[in-house]
């Protein structure tokens, strides 16, 4: 029988993500700061560590991988050596979280080194305001490689959307439109208190899933899918579409009970939860026996009893994780 890896709280964890670098040619307003600074190269795994860790973890039993950044397209070396991953033996899923910028030069590189699903980050389709959230972002390249994905046959690509009030709320309706022509699955996000941001004030930006989920449900009324996802999203689907709509709601539906996850950072820090700092630094290990894979699998499966019951998250207070998205990989 081959390893599974179970917490204190009887979750087993079949799931990662990991993010392949810090860096992004966006600065989301809500991800990052306008002024960031990156991390050095050889504070972050290599390529050939990224493959080494996800190799160890397929040992342990974990049967999905995601890819994650900043950016993960815009990590050098990693194109050549997806293959690798896709192909690792008890791994069911290989899925990357992109902002699109990318698309249109990799999506068929994706394809074949395997990855099956592909979420978008989409927050507008009013190329100016779009600029203004990303701060530099190019609409029309996101929406040409989404297109590009499509012709890819991917068997899901999922828009996620975080949602803010005096942003772009006004908006939740008409992605769900673009979503339904382009058969494309949505996720609605609440922004997460990650990281110290300037540009506004979440409190006041902040809107919740059961507002977006109203608006929705004056067009389209929504129905609760059978089963249930693993994980911090609910999905609905609509009487006339067969798409599914998704809502991401770490402040007011607390989702920890069926977690099944963990994140690895760029600097190879295995994260335990997204909303506690509970941590084991992976990348030591991995440069004391370079190459070693048993030594990454002890110190992964020991990590587990690290894994706290839940998060906490509360916008009245100062961000108690001061890690920005970015580096921590979604
Ligand atoms: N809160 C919620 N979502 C965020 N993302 C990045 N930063 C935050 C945050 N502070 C989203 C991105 C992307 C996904 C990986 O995470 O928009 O869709
Ligand atoms: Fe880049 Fe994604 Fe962060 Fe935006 S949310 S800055 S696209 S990593």
């Amino acid at each position: 029988m081959s390893q599974q890896l179970i917490d204190d709280f009887g979750r087993t964890v079949d799931y990662v993500r990991i993010s392949v670098t810090d860096r992004c040619d966006f600065r989301c307003v809500y991800c990052m700061a306008e002024e960031m600074t990156f991390l050095p190269r050889e504070e972050i795994m290599s390529i050939e560590e990224i493959e080494l860790l996800s190799r160890a973890f397929t040992e342990l039993g974990v049967k999905r991988i995601r890819l994650t950044g900043g950016e993960p397209l815009v990590r050098r070396g990693l194109m050549d050596h997806l293959t690798n991953i896709g192909n690792l033996p008890g791994l069911e899923e290989l899925l990357i979280t992109t902002n699109g910028s990318q698309l249109v030069r990799y999506s068929e590189t994706l394809k074949q080194a395997g990855v099956t699903r592909l979420n978008v980050s989409l927050d507008s389709l009013r190329a100016d305001r779009f600029k203004a959230m990303t701060r530099n972002g190019d609409l029309n390249k996101v929406l040409a490689g989404i297109d590009a994905a499509r012709e890819q046959g991917f068997e899901h690509i999922k828009i996620n959307a975080v949602v803010m009030k005096g942003s772009n709320q006004d908006e939740v309706l008409d992605l769900l439109e673009y979503a339904r022509d382009k058969q494309l699955d949505i996720a609605y996000i609440e922004e997460m208190p990650l990281g110290n941001i300037d540009s506004h004030d979440r409190a006041l930006s902040f809107c919740s899933s059961d507002e977006v989920m109203e608006a929705i449900e004056e067009r389209y009324p929504l129905l609760p899918m059978a089963q249930k996802t693993a994980g911090p999203s609910r999905y609905f689907q609509m009487a006339d579409s067969d798409i599914r709509v998704g809502f991401i709601s770490p402040h007011t539906h607390n989702f920890c009970a069926d977690c099944n996850r963990v994140r690895v950072t760029a600097e190879g820090r295995l994260l335990l939860c997204l909303g506690n700092e509970h941590s084991v630094d992976l990348l030591p290990v991995m440069r004391a026996e370079p190459g070693a894979i048993e030594p990454v699998k002890v110190a992964i499966v020991k990590a587990m009893s690290l894994k706290p019951e839940r998060h906490y998250f509360d916008l009245s207070e100062e961000p108690q994780i001061l890690r920005f998205m970015n580096a921590t990989g979604g």
